[in-house]
């Protein structure tokens, strides 16, 4: 009887423990070579990580439109390359932001077109450090199962924000299959053709972004396919994290406003 019990108590602490902890490194990441991604730019205040982005033009930084919060405080600045961003690199440049652009029909409580440009208030110096990520040619969906990389300085595992820059290899998840996870939730939200769904599928290997790498990028076979949008906590149960397609109506939306707004 006592033993059962035990056994019980075990497999609880067993089956909770990874859900609490096994829920947020970048999820299931790895901290990736020092400045192997030159496009990653850090959203900083208060020397914490907000949010992440990719330099997508010299003086631009793609990002999710839902880190524009508290986007004007002074003490707001986007770091360029950086592998520890907490730490003051020589590799690093730092930026404030001179403007930004979320995108007009970004909806808070749809999620939808949530997709933000930054306007650095100078041109980054390209190097081997800090270098642009092109943009996709085209918007083409990307087909359930493929296997992408998602990285930030999000939480990791252990509840704190990463030291190093992460990356996790995440899969597409279908879209319906996705939706009716998200659709037992009391606020319902609908996964539109402008979201990508990626999660690991293994029961106790979750991968997931977690806070702090919303706005970083969802790669898929080296094309720039997305950006860390939202996700119910983080690696929980079989929820995948949500992501806004790159689709060539946010390409276009891009283009429009690098060129109506300076220098690409
Ligand atoms: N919105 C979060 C952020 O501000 C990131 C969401 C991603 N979460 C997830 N489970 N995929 O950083």
């Amino acid at each position: 009887m006592t033993s059962n019990l035990l056994a019980l108590l075990l497999s609880v602490i067993a089956i909770i423990l990874p859900l609490r902890y096994g829920c947020s490194d970048i999820i299931g990441g790895h901290c990736v070579r020092a400045h192997s991604r030159p496009f990653m730019a850090a959203i900083r205040r208060m020397n914490i990580t907000v949010c992440g982005g990719v330099l997508v033009g010299r003086q631009w930084v793609l990002t999710a439109a839902h880190c524009n919060y508290r986007l004007e405080e002074s003490d707001t600045r986007v770091v360029l390359g950086a592998h520890q961003a907490s730490k003051a690199e020589k590799e690093q440049q730092r930026f404030k932001i001179m403007r930004f652009f979320s995108h007009p029909q970004y909806n808070r409580s749809s999620k939808e077109n949530d997709i933000m440009l930054l306007k650095l208030d100078r041109m980054a110096n390209l190097n081997k450090y800090v270098q642009l990520f092109p943009l996709p040619d085209t918007g083409e969906d990307i087909k359930p199962g493929t296997k992408c990389s998602v990285t930030g300085w999000g939480r990791t595992s252990s509840g704190k924000l990463s030291k190093c820059l992460r990356e996790a290899t995440v899969e597409i998840v279908d879209r319906k299959v996705c939706e009716r996870k998200y659709n037992k939730k009391q606020k319902p939200v609908n996964i539109t053709r402008n979201m990508l769904c990626a999660g690991g599928k293994m029961r106790f290997s979750k991968r997931d972004a977690c806070q702090g790498d919303s706005g970083g990028p969802l790669i898929c076979g080296r094309k720039f396919s997305g950006i860390v949008s939202f996700g119910e906590k983080c690696g929980i149960g079989d929820r995948p994290g949500v992501y806004t397609r790159l689709t060539e109506k946010y390409i276009n939306w891009i283009k429009k406003t690098v060129s109506r707004n300076g220098e690409a």
